[in-house]
């Protein structure tokens, strides 16, 4: 793939890590390559970073045509940079472009535009504890007329921003609030695909539990409102009476990268874990008789985030005295280990940036 490149001629200045939250700043260049039907993709550029110009009628401001991944680049001891898993981004994504009627893109040719965005702005990946450059891949549809159908035009992007920990907690237990009215998504929906349209009807649940004082919320499955599902940006794992167990991948839950590598990493350990219906029911009864050993979040944002209070009806339950368990400190110290070069990738699957 032919990349154009044209240089900012006002670079910004590096944050100080310490200062780093999530997703605030972003670095001087960002990727950007044009799709129609007619030419297929054209016109892969890295341009200064800046604001996009959208026609008044593009189809992403009316239909939510949109799609988008996350992932981070990583820096290593040694000063090299690397990716963890990008070709499970790369996948999804192509999954959620065929459930939204996006264009998909040649795997090859998204990781070109990847790895040549993060040689490009390789200066701005952190090396402080706990940062990355996170990655941001989206993809829209970019029709200049009012018909709805699937999109004709397309544009594709990619911008980076050095981030630190997702939650303001860090690594500390987070407090995550069940919701019981509001659903996110249901099977033969979008719930599958990384789709913003699934972020914006997250969000009035979101602001419930803020006003409570929690992170995030837990959902339950749009049908009966009996199955746990996932956390708002992340996925969602139990240890209840040495049983490790996450939702199964019903249709209505993101399938997340850090979810399948902690099952992995757990497999390898020699741990069962239970990819299966877990209902609120069976969750209640487990925090109520002090059986719910753990409960940790896992996102490529958060990474591992140990869960210390549920909240249920208004009934609130602490989880392992508010504290880490073991076993998500494992997980978090594993998973970071990995994706920053500490501990050999046994598994294949950091990708360095040559
Ligand atoms: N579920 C939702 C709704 C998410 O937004 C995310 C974050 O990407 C995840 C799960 C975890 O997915 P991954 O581990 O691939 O980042
Ligand atoms: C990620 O973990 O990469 C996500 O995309 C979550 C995001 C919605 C903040």
């Amino acid at each position: 793939m032919n990349i154009s490149i044209t240089k900012t001629t006002c670079p910004k200045e590096k944050p100080d890590s310490s200062t780093l939250g999530f997703g605030k700043v972003f670095t001087d260049h960002m990727f950007m390559m044009d799709y129609s039907k007619e030419k297929g993709w054209y016109d892969a550029r890295i341009i200064p970073f800046g604001n996009l110009s959208l026609h008044p009628a593009s189809t992403v401001l009316h239909y939510g045509s949109e799609i988008f991944e996350g992932l981070k680049a990583y820096r290593r001891a040694d000063g090299k940079v690397q990716l963890f898993r990008p070709m499970e981004n790369i996948r999804r994504m192509n999954n959620s472009a065929e459930r939204l009627c996006l264009p998909q893109m040649p795997e090859e040719m998204m990781l070109e535009a990847l790895t040549t965005l993060v040689k490009s702005e390789e200066a701005w990946t952190p090396s402080a504890p706990g940062t990355s450059l996170y990655l941001r891949p989206y993809l829209f549809g970019n029709d200049e007329s009012l018909g709805v159908h699937a999109v004709h035009n397309a544009t594709f992007v990619i911008i980076a921003s050095p981030v630190g920990s997702y939650y303001k907690e860090g690594i500390n237990p987070v407090k995550i609030m069940i919701e019981d009215e509001d659903v996110r998504a249901v099977r033969g929906g979008t719930g599958y695909a990384k789709c913003g349209g699934n972020y914006a009807a997250s969000n009035r649940a979101g602001e419930r539990a803020a006003q409570k004082g929690y992170s995030q919320v837990l959902w339950l499955d749009g049908v009966e409102r009996k199955y746990i599902e996932e956390v708002g940006a992340m996925n969602v794992m139990f240890k209840i009476n040495g049983e490790i167990i996450t939702p199964a991948l019903t249709g209505s839950i993101l399938p997340g990268i850090t979810r399948k590598s902690c099952i992995e990493v757990l497999k390898k350990e020699g741990y069962n874990v239970s990819e299966r219906l877990i209902s609120i029911d069976e969750l209640s009864k487990a925090m109520a008789d002090g059986t719910l050993e753990e409960a940790w979040g896992c996102g490529t944002a958060a990474v591992v985030s140990p869960i210390g209070e549920l909240c249920y009806k208004d009934h609130k339950y602490t989880v392992n005295g508010g504290n880490i368990g073991a076993l998500t400190q494992h997980l978090y110290d594993t998973l970071t280990g990995i994706q920053c070069g500490k501990i050999e990738d046994t598994f294949g699957w950091t990708y360095l940036i040559k």
